[in-house]
Protein backbone atom coordinates (compact mmCIF):
# COMPACT_ATOMS: atom_id res chain seq x y z
CA UNK A 1 0.00 0.00 0.00
CA UNK A 2 2.91 2.56 0.81
CA UNK A 3 4.03 1.59 -2.14
CA UNK A 4 1.58 2.25 -4.31
CA UNK A 5 1.26 5.72 -2.42
CA UNK A 6 4.65 6.58 -3.21
CA UNK A 7 4.88 5.66 -7.15
CA UNK A 8 1.28 7.65 -7.03
CA UNK A 9 3.04 10.93 -5.94
CA UNK A 10 5.94 10.30 -8.27
CA UNK A 11 3.30 10.35 -11.08
CA UNK A 12 1.94 13.27 -9.79
CA UNK A 13 4.76 15.04 -9.69
CA UNK A 14 5.92 14.25 -12.64
CA UNK A 15 1.96 14.94 -14.29
CA UNK A 16 2.69 18.57 -12.55
CA UNK A 17 6.40 19.00 -14.08
CA UNK A 18 5.15 18.36 -17.44
CA UNK A 19 1.82 20.30 -17.20
CA UNK A 20 4.14 23.63 -16.16
CA UNK A 21 6.41 22.88 -18.75
CA UNK A 22 3.80 22.80 -21.36
CA UNK A 23 2.46 26.12 -20.37
CA UNK A 24 5.69 27.78 -20.31
CA UNK A 25 6.20 26.32 -23.77
CA UNK A 26 2.40 27.77 -25.01
CA UNK A 27 3.47 31.20 -22.86
CA UNK A 28 6.31 31.60 -24.60
CA UNK A 29 5.06 31.10 -28.28
CA UNK A 30 2.77 33.10 -27.70
CA UNK A 31 5.34 36.10 -26.34
CA UNK A 32 7.70 35.44 -29.41
CA UNK A 33 7.22 38.15 -32.37
CA UNK A 34 6.12 36.91 -35.79
CA UNK A 35 8.75 38.04 -38.07
CA UNK A 36 8.45 41.54 -39.90
CA UNK A 37 7.65 39.62 -42.97
CA UNK A 38 4.97 37.48 -41.93
CA UNK A 39 1.83 38.23 -44.16
CA UNK A 40 4.08 39.68 -46.82
CA UNK A 41 4.88 36.59 -48.40
CA UNK A 42 2.61 34.08 -50.23
CA UNK A 43 4.04 30.96 -51.79
CA UNK A 44 2.40 27.74 -54.22
CA UNK A 45 4.09 25.51 -52.69
CA UNK A 46 4.86 25.75 -48.62
CA UNK A 47 8.72 25.24 -47.83
CA UNK A 48 9.85 26.27 -51.37
CA UNK A 49 11.06 29.78 -51.75
CA UNK A 50 11.03 29.53 -55.65
CA UNK A 51 7.52 29.33 -55.41
CA UNK A 52 6.71 32.43 -53.43
CA UNK A 53 6.20 36.19 -54.13
CA UNK A 54 5.65 39.36 -52.22
CA UNK A 55 3.64 42.27 -51.38
CA UNK A 56 4.22 45.98 -52.11
CA UNK A 57 5.57 46.73 -48.63
CA UNK A 58 7.94 43.74 -48.78
CA UNK A 59 8.73 45.37 -52.45
CA UNK A 60 9.95 48.29 -51.41
CA UNK A 61 12.29 46.51 -49.37
CA UNK A 62 13.60 44.70 -52.03
CA UNK A 63 13.72 47.79 -53.74
CA UNK A 64 16.03 49.31 -51.26
CA UNK A 65 18.54 46.47 -51.31
CA UNK A 66 19.41 47.93 -54.75
CA UNK A 67 22.00 50.55 -53.35
CA UNK A 68 23.64 47.31 -51.09
CA UNK A 69 23.90 45.39 -54.07
CA UNK A 70 27.27 46.63 -55.25
CA UNK A 71 28.90 45.39 -52.29
CA UNK A 72 27.12 42.86 -50.30
CA UNK A 73 26.40 41.07 -53.36
CA UNK A 74 23.47 40.58 -56.34
CA UNK A 75 22.11 37.95 -54.35
CA UNK A 76 23.17 39.57 -50.68
CA UNK A 77 25.66 36.60 -50.20
CA UNK A 78 28.38 38.51 -50.09
CA UNK A 79 31.40 39.72 -52.67
CA UNK A 80 35.28 40.49 -52.20
CA UNK A 81 34.29 43.85 -50.97
CA UNK A 82 31.47 43.06 -48.70
CA UNK A 83 30.23 40.27 -46.08
CA UNK A 84 27.50 38.03 -46.99
CA UNK A 85 24.15 39.66 -45.16
CA UNK A 86 22.76 36.20 -45.82
CA UNK A 87 24.88 35.24 -42.60
CA UNK A 88 25.06 38.70 -40.99
CA UNK A 89 21.10 39.05 -40.08
CA UNK A 90 21.66 35.59 -38.61
CA UNK A 91 24.47 37.07 -36.13
CA UNK A 92 22.95 40.63 -35.64
CA UNK A 93 19.92 42.04 -33.72
CA UNK A 94 17.36 44.84 -35.35
CA UNK A 95 19.27 47.49 -33.19
CA UNK A 96 22.62 46.76 -34.25
CA UNK A 97 21.30 46.79 -38.00
CA UNK A 98 19.79 49.97 -37.73
CA UNK A 99 23.01 51.57 -35.97
CA UNK A 100 25.37 49.92 -38.48
CA UNK A 101 22.66 51.26 -41.54
CA UNK A 102 21.82 54.29 -40.67
CA UNK A 103 25.79 55.60 -38.94
CA UNK A 104 27.58 53.22 -41.14
CA UNK A 105 31.33 52.09 -39.36
CA UNK A 106 34.78 50.87 -40.48
CA UNK A 107 35.55 47.45 -39.53
CA UNK A 108 38.34 44.87 -40.57
CA UNK A 109 36.95 44.12 -44.04
CA UNK A 110 36.17 47.49 -44.87
CA UNK A 111 33.45 50.81 -44.40
CA UNK A 112 30.59 50.26 -44.32
CA UNK A 113 28.97 53.17 -45.69
CA UNK A 114 25.75 55.19 -43.11
CA UNK A 115 22.74 55.65 -45.08
CA UNK A 116 21.17 57.81 -42.57
CA UNK A 117 20.46 60.71 -45.49
CA UNK A 118 19.49 58.54 -48.18
CA UNK A 119 15.81 58.19 -48.04
CA UNK A 120 15.67 55.35 -50.70
CA UNK A 121 17.14 53.72 -48.02
CA UNK A 122 15.46 55.26 -44.79
CA UNK A 123 12.41 55.51 -45.86
CA UNK A 124 11.93 51.84 -46.52
CA UNK A 125 14.44 50.30 -43.77
CA UNK A 126 11.65 48.35 -41.80
CA UNK A 127 10.79 46.76 -45.07
CA UNK A 128 14.61 46.14 -46.33
CA UNK A 129 15.06 44.47 -42.48
CA UNK A 130 11.89 42.58 -43.50
CA UNK A 131 13.65 41.06 -46.82
CA UNK A 132 16.83 40.93 -45.86
CA UNK A 133 15.78 38.38 -42.51
CA UNK A 134 13.11 36.43 -44.52
CA UNK A 135 16.39 35.82 -47.02
CA UNK A 136 18.37 34.90 -43.64
CA UNK A 137 15.75 32.80 -43.01
CA UNK A 138 15.79 30.53 -46.45
CA UNK A 139 11.84 32.19 -46.40
CA UNK A 140 12.87 34.13 -50.34
CA UNK A 141 15.28 33.59 -52.73
CA UNK A 142 18.03 35.57 -54.17
CA UNK A 143 17.22 37.61 -57.14
CA UNK A 144 14.16 39.37 -58.50
CA UNK A 145 10.89 38.82 -56.68
CA UNK A 146 7.23 38.90 -58.01
CA UNK A 147 4.28 40.87 -56.48
CA UNK A 148 1.26 39.00 -56.09
CA UNK A 149 -1.15 41.54 -54.76
CA UNK A 150 -1.66 43.97 -58.25
C1 LIG B 1 30.42 50.54 -50.46
C2 LIG B 1 30.17 49.18 -50.06
C3 LIG B 1 28.94 48.89 -49.22
C4 LIG B 1 27.63 49.20 -49.48
C5 LIG B 1 27.06 49.90 -50.70
C6 LIG B 1 26.85 48.65 -48.36
N1 LIG B 1 27.68 48.04 -47.47
FE1 LIG B 1 27.15 47.10 -45.76
N2 LIG B 1 29.07 46.65 -45.37
C7 LIG B 1 30.14 46.95 -46.19
C8 LIG B 1 31.35 46.42 -45.61
C9 LIG B 1 32.75 46.50 -46.20
C10 LIG B 1 30.97 45.78 -44.41
C11 LIG B 1 31.86 45.05 -43.43
C12 LIG B 1 32.61 46.03 -42.57
C13 LIG B 1 33.54 45.28 -41.65
O1 LIG B 1 33.04 44.61 -40.74
O2 LIG B 1 34.75 45.36 -41.89
C14 LIG B 1 29.53 45.94 -44.30
C15 LIG B 1 28.77 45.42 -43.26
C16 LIG B 1 27.40 45.47 -43.19
C17 LIG B 1 26.61 44.85 -42.16
C18 LIG B 1 27.13 44.01 -41.00
C19 LIG B 1 27.14 44.76 -39.71
C20 LIG B 1 27.77 43.96 -38.61
O3 LIG B 1 27.47 44.26 -37.45
O4 LIG B 1 28.55 43.04 -38.86
C21 LIG B 1 25.30 45.09 -42.46
C22 LIG B 1 24.08 44.64 -41.69
C23 LIG B 1 25.28 45.87 -43.67
N3 LIG B 1 26.58 46.08 -44.08
C24 LIG B 1 24.13 46.29 -44.29
C25 LIG B 1 24.13 47.04 -45.47
C26 LIG B 1 22.91 47.47 -46.10
C27 LIG B 1 21.52 47.18 -45.60
C28 LIG B 1 23.28 48.17 -47.20
C29 LIG B 1 22.38 48.87 -48.18
C30 LIG B 1 21.50 49.87 -47.66
C31 LIG B 1 24.73 48.15 -47.26
N4 LIG B 1 25.20 47.44 -46.19
C32 LIG B 1 25.47 48.74 -48.26
C33 LIG B 1 30.08 47.65 -47.36
C34 LIG B 1 28.96 48.17 -47.95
Amino acid sequence: MLQKYRINVAGLATCVAMAATALATAAAAEEAEPPPYEGHIQCETEGDPSTCQIDLWLTRGYRAFSQCQVCHGLTGDGSTIGPSLIRKLREIDLDRFLEVVVNGYEGQIGVMPGWGTNPNVMNYIDQLYAYLLARADGVLPGGRLKRYDR
